[in-house]
């Protein structure tokens, strides 16, 4: 039986139409097929390859620690290099608060860790989020999910919780001093790239220290240099209570984390002691390849060519069929007139060798988040491509 078949007997099936290529090897900003197609991936695995596939830096830090240690305790007990030293390199990469790093083994378990320390260092249970925001599909992170499409079929879920319009002054009214924390993405990302105002949310961090709320960034797409800075958040003058990294923070490997200030952090440690623990949170293969990932990506500069690279793709995405585009750094939603045209657009780039797909809450929204190595001959062969398709 073909892989294929096996995959569709076998596997898990979150959709009824999974992109389903066979891919056998990722190198750079390429994936290849069984048939050794090549593909320009414009996708970088959701905002997971900003170093781009294999870096050679990142596969020998994973090699390195493959002949040192695998598992070796649960989360929190041993003295493991890997997360201390990826801790320590995150944290020299951040603002003085925000100094203590809880690693995960994804970016919804990042949030509902999140969640509980809020809930802890406030007393309060009261949790706002905003339409149209992704958080995770576990529970919590369900819960304060912005679409009541996807949350409907789950209830019951977390009580407590409020979804108000992001971007919109009158949403800040709600938040009281009942408010445990605000959960929001620094920048919205499946809404089809959505910036907010600099005035909105500083007027949101405002409302959040006036009223003793914990201001929670989810920055697991938006961190990582995608948007032309190392955090999102940088972009408007404010910094996080809590912030939420995931997907890039691997490397390529599965890794999450919350992180704050120790002092706040420190309430995990009792009432009741080990009340948050995992087995494989902050595994120390993911911590090696996310560190050295994350220090290619500072020590090659990538960051600094998001911004060429952004107007690159702008200037060359221009046809009457794109309706909108949006974009902020190496992230880009092109707006089309429905769904269905999206799609057909999109498989239609597929078979052209070009990878991309659709945004959960704007399907009419084609995705382009590549590798932040890509190089501006492969933003030019794959815009060619794109624009030929929509002239059929
Ligand atoms: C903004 C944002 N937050 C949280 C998550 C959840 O991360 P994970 O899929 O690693 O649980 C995602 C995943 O797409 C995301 O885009």
């Amino acid at each position: 039986m073909h892989q294929r078949e096996l995959f569709f007997r076998h596997v898990a099936q979150t959709s009824g139409a999974p992109i389903g290529l066979e891919i056998v090897k990722a190198e750079g900003c390429m994936l290849y097929d069984k048939e050794n197609k090549a593909y320009i991936d414009l996708i970088g695995g959701v905002s997971v390859a900003n170093l781009g596939h294999r870096h050679p830096k990142v596969i020998e830090a994973i090699q390195e620690q493959l002949q040192a240690y695998l598992h070796v305790m649960v989360y929190g007990e041993f003295v493991e290099t890997p997360q201390v030293q990826y801790a320590k390199y995150l944290t020299d990469h951040l603002p003085a608060s925000l100094n203590s790093v809880y690693f995960t083994n994804s970016g919804a378990e990042a949030v509902e860790g999140a969640m509980k320390l809020a809930k802890r260092i406030t007393g309060r249970t009261g949790i706002i989020a905003f339409n149209n925001s992704y958080h995770g599909s576990t529970q919590g992170a369900l819960s304060i999910i912005g679409d009541e499409y996807w949350r409907n079929a789950f209830r019951p879920l977390l009580p407590d919780i409020s979804h108000l319009e992001y971007n919109s002054f009158d949403s800040l009214k709600e938040i009281n001093d009942q408010t445990a924390c605000v959960i929001a993405e620094t920048v919205q990302a499946e809404a089809g790239i959505i910036v907010p105002s600099k005035e909105w949310i500083q007027a949101l961090r405002e409302k959040c220290t006036s009223t003793g709320t914990l201001l929670i960034l989810d920055e697991i797409q938006s961190g990582f240099g995608r948007t032309g800075k190392l955090w999102g958040f940088e972009h408007f003058d404010i910094v996080p209570d809590i912030l939420l990294l995931g997907k890039a923070l691997g490397g390529g490997m599965p890794l999450g984390a919350f992180i704050a200030d120790k002092k706040r952090m420190d309430v995990l440690m009792e009432n009741p002691v080990l009340g948050h623990i995992t087995t494989f949170g902050g595994h120390p293969v993911c911590c090696a390849a996310g560190f050295a990932s994350m220090k290619a990506l500072l020590e090659e500069k990538w960051i600094d060519t998001v911004q060429q690279k952004e107007k690159l793709f702008r200037s060359s995405l221009i046809h009457p069929a794109i309706k909108a585009v949006r974009s902020f750094g190496l992230w880009m939603a092109i707006e089309f007139d429905s769904f269905e045209t999206n799609k057909k657009i999109i498989d239609a780039c597929i078979r052209g060798n070009v990878l991309t797909d659709w945004f959960l809450f704007s399907p009419q929204s084609l995705r382009i988040s590549p590798p932040l190595i890509i190089q501006d001959a492969q933003i030019h062969e794959a815009c060619k491509i794109l624009i030929g398709v929509l002239d059929f």
